[in-house]
């Protein structure tokens, strides 16, 4: 069966343990928009639901939530298993997300066989048991529906799923869940073994054990160790003492004794777990991290202060933490070659990281998973590392490694003697590829509907390309739009290149996509250099950026072909106007989109005002006459709403309800495309749209809603002047109600009430505190 086929195969799905992980992965489902219904014990005669009820009640008020809208939360069924195991009948994947006890979840199987309509998959998302274990003492047709996968968490946002199959699996079984995961929650599958931690966590505690250990032996302290261990090697900045504060420092006697009790004795692991008596202590009192009374950091409030603290690992006392000494130059810069080799305590507590977990990592293909692509994806996708093992073995040298391996008595793993001289990945005509166990190197194959631009850019060279954007062929008679400054900012450069491209595109290709894989697509105009040319006075060089904005959006918007924006992460400002301005959009589901002009002093200027007032017009249910729509987009501007997904942004009008969203991130490309090319026959540019608009009554209206707000707190005397501004724009500004106003007309207000804006200091203020310190000034 195609995947495709098999995805919709999967309408319904129930979870059973609605804990830290299953009600979590119950909202991924339900935020996928598949019912699903999620089921825990009995513990409440009064509410025999309580647990399932409780949880889908406080994913509702979590931060970051679960839930990618409201609406969302009502997809999700509640109920419990002695009342209804027998729904389960109805769905078509059982996952098990219930307590980590073998007995336990052998009894439900068991349960579950009696119920189950044979082909319901049945997965679990045990961390630690083996699926041999699970499935002991059930039937074939059991077994064969069996399998696990393994979330992890938060499960929203872990792209990571580790898929285990038994001997039994039945192939069509696991096609099914791989890609109803893969394309509905947007994961990304990683086969791995049935053997004990799987890959991540099976590499990640090593890590960390080897990590703690030697910040105790050296006399390290953790921030020194973070410092080190953190940012400089791809890893999240919290470092790994950080890391163990957020996932619980209790969990760490838990991993390890599972660990230590299901890798074979001989395993390097082994060698290594030891338990410290101060990390006893702190989980003692309660001290279990972020979730306990701190950590290895914690924030002490006394005095009404905040300040962050740190444990010393010698003396288990709290002290203010201090910054750790910079690491600078190339081993700042991802270069673990240097970063191992630098003078002193640094390059040798870097060592004692890098050096036995590389090892490690190298020395657990195949056992664990077939290819090095295995464990790299699983570091990357599971523990949010920036280069997988492998990949930092090839930016220190497989032939350095081996070296400083030997030198200091730990492994060299049969793979790493194999390299040669070699390294781990490599570009062949034009493709990625990875060197496999047989000694031989094989392309990295992309599964079908995955089309990344950073593969087609190893073959290629942009069609156009300045400072800030490239334009590029991706196949079958689609360009893609790439914005490449920092923070994808847009910029004079990039509306220039747009107004190349238009011309190229209408005559040599059928549609343009606007995308790229930077992790947001785009923080909106680039803030720095208005804020030069605001220091130099250069007022018509500000008025030429809007002015070109505007033009360059318009000739998108009405170009001969279709244009579909692809956006993922944060579209801000005018990274949020130019998917305005596209005939449609095709969403990454996490995308963050809003128009927070108004957050550094000035209004949308790029033609969000006018686009957005047609969205809200057009809204389905919305009453008619001119004001309630003007009402509205300025309730979301002058505050800066921000979309916190792809769902809510339809919720707030930033995409319209035909727009696409893709949940699987490596999908999107290859979506927006498809997108882009079904609108190609028959393609007519839309027509300028009229608008009837309120004039001064209107804007005189909310004006004196914002008067209320400033009156309760809720507005600064700036927010209002602001907002005055704004308003000019929505209602048209002197316009006579009972006639129409054009979109140019409706442009030419935005520039003006932008330049007034720039002008001012407060504005100013604002937006040097914006760059400053990546926060909206209150003023
Ligand atoms: P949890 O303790 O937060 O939740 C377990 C839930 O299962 C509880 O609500 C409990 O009432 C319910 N439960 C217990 N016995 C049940 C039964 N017979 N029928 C129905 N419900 C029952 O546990 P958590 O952390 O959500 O873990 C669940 C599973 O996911 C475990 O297998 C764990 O190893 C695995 N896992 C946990 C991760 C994590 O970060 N917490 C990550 C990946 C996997």
């Amino acid at each position: 069966m195609a995947a495709s086929e098999s995805e919709g195969v999967i309408q319904k799905v129930c979870v059973i343990g609605a804990g830290t992980m299953g009600a979590s992965i119950a909202a991924q489902v339900a935020n996928a928009g598949v019912p699903v219904l999620l089921l825990d014990i009995v513990r409440d005669e009064d509410n025999r639901n309580a647990v399932a009820d409780g949880a889908v009640a406080s994913m509702l008020k979590t931060d970051p939530a679960p839930f990618m809208s409201k609406a969302a939360a009502r997809l999700v069924e509640t109920g419990n298993i002695d009342d209804d195991l027998g729904k389960v009948a109805t769905c078509d994947w059982v996952i098990e997300a219930i307590v980590e006890k073998l007995d336990i979840k052998q009894q439900l199987y068991a349960k579950l066989e009696e119920v189950r309509t044979q082909g319901t998959a049945v997965s679990s998302n045990t961390s630690t048991i083996p699926l041999a274990q699970l499935t002991d003492g059930r039937s074939d047709a059991f077994k064969r529906d069996f399998l696990i996968t393994h979330f992890f968490n938060p499960p929203r946002h872990m792209r990571l799923i580790e898929l285990v199959t038994g001997p039994h699996s039945d192939a069509d079984t696991v096609a099914r869940v791989r890609a109803f995961v893969d394309r509905k929650l947007g994961k990304t599958p990683v086969d791995a073994e049935d053997s004990p931690g799987f890959i991540a966590n099976r590499i990640g505690t090593f890590w960390i054990q080897a990590a703690v250990n030697a910040a105790f032996d050296m006399g390290v302290s953790i921030e020194q160790a973070d410092a080190i261990g953190g940012k400089p090697m791809g890893v999240p900045k919290t470092g790994i003492f950080g890391l163990i504060d957020l996932i619980g420092i209790d969990l760490m006697p838990y991993l390890q004794k599972s660990l230590t009790s299901t890798l074979p004795k001989d395993d390097p692991y082994q060698a290594i777990a030891r338990s410290e008596p101060l990390i006893e202590k702190l989980i003692g009192e309660g001290y279990t991290g972020r979730k306990g009374k701190g950590g290895f950091y914690r924030l002490n409030r006394e005095g009404g202060g905040k300040i962050k603290e740190a444990l010393d690992l010698k003396t288990g006392e709290y002290a203010a933490a201090r910054p750790a000494p910079r690491i600078s130059g190339p081993a700042a810069k991802g270069d673990l070659g240097a970063l191992i080799n630098l003078p002193g305590k640094t390059g040798e507590y870097a060592w004692a990281i890098l050096g036995p977990t590389l090892s490690y990592a190298a020395s657990i293909v195949p056992e664990a998973t077939a290819t090095i692509v295995g464990v790299d994806e699983a570091m990357k996708l599971g523990y949010n590392w920036k280069f997988g093992p492998f990949e930092m073995i090839d930016t220190i040298g497989a032939a350095q490694l081996r070296e400083k391996l030997s030198e200091s008595g730990l492994p060299v793993p049969e793979i790493l003697e194999k390299v040669g001289e070699g390294t781990f990945y490599r570009v062949e005509d034009g493709k990625r590829q990875f060197f496999g166990l047989d000694g031989e190197y094989h392309d990295i194959e992309r599964a079908d509907g995955v089309l990344l631009l950073s593969d087609i850019k190893l073959g290629a060279k942009p069609l156009l390309k300045n400072g800030s954007a490239a334009l590029w062929d991706v196949g079958d008679g689609v360009v893609a739009l790439e914005f490449t400054g920092k923070m994808n900012a847009l910029d004079t450069d990039v509306m220039k290149l747009i107004g190349e491209a238009i011309p190229l595109v209408a005559e040599k290709y059928k549609a343009l996509v606007v995308y790229n894989e930077g992790s947001h697509f785009s923080a909106g105009a680039n803030l720095g250099l208005a804020l030069f040319a605001v220091n130099i006075a250069a007022w018509s060089e500000i008025e030429k950026l809007v002015k070109g904005g505007q033009d360059a959006y318009k000739a998108l918007k009405y170009a001969p072909f279709p244009v579909v924006s692809a956006p993922s992460g944060m579209a801000l400002g005018g990274g949020c106007e130019i998917l305005l301005n596209s005939d449609a959009v095709q969403a990454h589901a996490e995308s963050y989109i809003g128009l927070v002009e108004c957050g550094v002093g000035i209004i949308p200027g790029w033609g969000g005002c006018g686009e957005m007032l047609d969205r809200w017009r057009n809204m389905p249910g919305q009453p008619k006459g001119p004001m309630p729509a003007v009402s509205r987009v300025f309730e979301i501007v002058s505050t800066a709403t921000v979309a916190k997904s792809a769902a809510e942004a339809k919720e707030y009008g930033f995409l319209r309800p035909g727009d696409g969203v893709t949940m699987n991130r490596d999908r999107l490309l290859a979506d927006a495309k498809a997108k882009a090319l079904d609108m190609v026959a028959g393609y007519a540019p839309p027509e300028p749209p009229e608008f009837h608009l309120p004039g001064p009554s209107g804007r005189k209206a909310l004006e004196l809603a914002v008067e209320g707000f400033q009156a309760r707190g809720m507005a600064t005397a700036y927010d209002a002047v602001v907002a005055g501004r704004l308003a000019t724009v929505l209602t048209g500004g002197d316009t006579d109600p009972t006639e129409t106003v054009g979109e140019d007309m409706l442009l030419e207000m935005e520039r003006t009430e932008f330049m007034k804006l720039v002008r001012e200091p407060r504005t100013q203020a604002r937006i040097e505190h914006m760059l400053e310190t990546g926060k909206p000034l209150r003023n």
